[in-house]
């Protein structure tokens, strides 16, 4: 048997009415916070990914799927959707447009990650990628943008995360203090960290080994060295989230793991269900973000800030399920027509297409089954009605319209179907 890749999931029609209930509320989020939707390729040249996400990142030098095509250029499987939009927006001219330009996507993602419960290597996003303001308030439509989604998928028990990593006046004073701090621990540190207090120490913050995260423990605070427009820029904002209601932890914890960030970055937290062996809540990122005020120069485009979030859709709907928040599932057929012979056979097909135009959820026989079989059948798929159409009927035009859940039976005109099925409103 040929069964699919590690990391992966195949998403049955069981799961998809919650995964499209999922969709639904975050397209309806985006578009009242005046947001378009962008789409972009599966796969971009690897340097894209290499220059904006950044060459010393471990979604970089360990995550992505790279491959070579059949002319020889490097490409890789998208392991996020920011660089992609960037890329875009540059070489569409968006930039041009009326500023601030406001763009959600969703997007599948791959990396190649150990997989654990809520960790895959093939995985799915919503996000929002925003352009052309650079000011707190931008920052806070952003956040309170990821907000508004999570509320009304009734998440439960989230925490927002706020942090400022500072901007490229404040980082060269940060990263003197991280090279001393590291150095001084360096045979501590795993061989991609050791290469990286040269290249980027920060990225030693967020190494997903434990012996170089409890080293980084006590490493220097970024906060601490922000400079004057970061810190008031920081201030501002927190300050205005507290006006909008909206409740956050600072952290001077969260340095995310991509290197185009500049100034904001936040992460929202949510328990996504219970760890099979200790039986506690498992609280993962559902949602995380920032500002990238440098990215779109770096990728050759102009200077334009920029800010978003992606949100985890897998992620989001454990966290909703586990929320306990009602299951939607596939709408049951409203009618189920049952031929008898096969003159009706012919006329059942008919008139299921014709119900089906006009709106109406239809079923018939397309099995062969014997009568007996049918309504067994119509029962097990939820059918609300059924209707047993055999050469009698067919003659009358008329038929017994019976409802599958009091067992009432009514004689009705075959040809008055979808107008009565429309006024039960099911
Ligand atoms: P990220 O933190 O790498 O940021 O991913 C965003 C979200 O995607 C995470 O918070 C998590 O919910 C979900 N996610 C990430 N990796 C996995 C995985 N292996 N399995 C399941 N879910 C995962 C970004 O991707 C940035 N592009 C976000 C952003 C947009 N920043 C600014 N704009």
């Amino acid at each position: 048997m040929i069964i699919k890749p590690r990391g992966t999931s195949d998403i049955l029609p069981k799961d998809t009415p919650v995964w499209q209930k999922t969709e639904k509320t975050a397209r309806e989020v985006a578009e009242l916070y005046g947001c378009g939707e962008i789409r972009f390729p599966t796969f971009e040249a690897t340097e894209l990914f290499a220059r904006g996400v950044g060459d010393t990142t471990d979604v970089v030098q360990k995550e992505m799927y790279t491959f070579e095509d059949k002319d020889g250029r490097s490409m890789t499987l998208r392991p996020e959707g920011t660089a992609c939009v960037v890329r875009s927006v540059i070489e569409n001219g968006l930039a041009g447009e009326a500023m601030p330009l406001k763009l959600y996507y969703f997007t599948s993602c791959f990396r190649y990650e150990k997989p654990a419960a809520g960790r895959y290597r093939e995985f799915y996003q919503f996000g929002t990628e925003q352009f052309g303001a650079d000011t707190p308030a931008a920052d806070a439509s952003v956040i309170s943008m990821a907000d508004t989604l999570i509320k009304r998928l009734g998440i439960k028990n989230v925490t927002l995360r706020m942090n400022s990593i500072g901007c490229r006046s404040c980082r060269p004073a940060y990263r003197e203090a991280l090279v001393a701090y590291f150095t001084d621990k360096k045979d501590q540190l795993c061989d991609t960290c050791r290469e990286r207090l040269k290249t980027n120490p920060m990225r030693i913050l967020d190494c997903k080994s434990p012996v170089c995260q409890a080293v980084a423990a006590d490493a220097p605070k970024v906060t601490d060295y922000l400079c004057e427009n970061c810190r008031t820029h920081n201030d501002t904002l927190l300050s205005l989230l507290s006006k909008m209601g909206i409740e956050y932890t600072p952290d001077p914890g969260i340095v995310r793991g991509l290197d185009y960030y500049t100034k904001t970055v936040f992460e929202f937290t949510a328990p996504i269900g219970l760890d099979p062996k200790t039986g506690e809540e498992k609280y993962l990122t559902i949602c995380a973000g920032g500002r990238y005020d440098g990215l779109v120069e770096e990728i050759g485009g102009p200077k334009l800030p920029g800010i978003g979030f992606a949100a985890g859709m897998d992620r989001l709907i454990a966290a909703m399920k586990h929320s306990s928040q009602d299951v939607p599932t596939q709408p049951a057929p409203q009618i189920y027509i049952a031929p008898l012979g096969e003159a009706a056979s012919t006329e059942a097909q008919k008139i299921v297409y014709d119900l089906r135009m006009s709106g109406i959820r239809a079923e018939s026989d397309v099995v062969g089954r014997s009568l007996k079989s049918q309504m067994k059948y119509a029962d097990k798929i939820g059918a609300a009605y059924t209707v047993i159409i055999g050469d009698n009927e067919i003659g009358t035009g008329r038929a017994i319209l019976k409802n599958m859940k009091t067992s009432e039976q009514t004689e009705i005109e075959i040809g008055s179907i979808a107008l009565i099925l429309s006024k039960e409103g099911l």
